[in-house]
């Protein structure tokens, strides 16, 4: 498994994941997204395969936020969601950036055991939060400085720290 950054080739795959993934599915937040923050969108690839992606971008000094993150259906619960995280994590951790905060349907139990396992805490419950309505878990997660607390690391990571 490679984990690199997006790359205007991948676009095809990483919407089919998101489509499969997400109700909610809107290709143009990806493309802004990618304009600006080409730093922050990861890819796992296995041989020619995309099989997941997590977006992440600074919102303040001090806060990373995961925008997005999913996995391709046949590719799921293999390790490569966390695999993920920790990607992202350490692309946060590299800019001095203290927490990472994301948001989860409160349906996700998947994901939000993920989350937990990783170690984000719930931080607040957000009524409505979701554009069906649906209520939205504010997560958070302190980031240990680099060097301090090393994540076991991802395959790879080396070549887009
Ligand atoms: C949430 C999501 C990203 C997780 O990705 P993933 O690659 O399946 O995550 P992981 O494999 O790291 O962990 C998921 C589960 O697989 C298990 N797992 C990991 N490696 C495993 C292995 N080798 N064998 C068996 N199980 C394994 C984990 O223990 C975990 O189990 P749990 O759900 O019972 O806690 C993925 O389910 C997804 O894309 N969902 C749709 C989109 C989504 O909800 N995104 C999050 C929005 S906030």
């Amino acid at each position: 498994m490679l984990f690199r950054r997006f790359e205007g080739r991948d676009f095809a795959e990483v919407l089919q994941i998101e489509m499969e993934a997400f109700e909610d599915h809107d290709p143009y937040t990806y493309m802004n997204f990618y304009e600006m923050n080409p730093e922050g969108f990861i890819v796992a690839e296995s041989g020619k395969t995309i099989t997941g992606f997590v977006m992440g971008y600074r919102s303040s000094e001090q806060e990373g936020r995961i925008f997005s993150l999913a996995v391709k259906k046949e590719f799921q619960r293999k390790g490569i969601g966390q695999a993920l995280l920790k990607v992202i994590q350490r692309h946060f951790r590299n800019r001095n950036v203290k927490y990472v905060r994301l948001e989860v349907r409160a349906s996700n139990k998947s994901a939000q055991r993920l989350y937990n396992r990783m170690g984000f805490i719930d931080c607040w419950y957000e009524p409505g939060y979701y554009i069906d309505g649906e209520s939205g878990i504010i997560m958070k997660k302190y980031l240990y400085p680099a060097g301090l607390h090393e994540d076991l690391m991802a395959d790879d990571w080396s070549a887009i720290s």
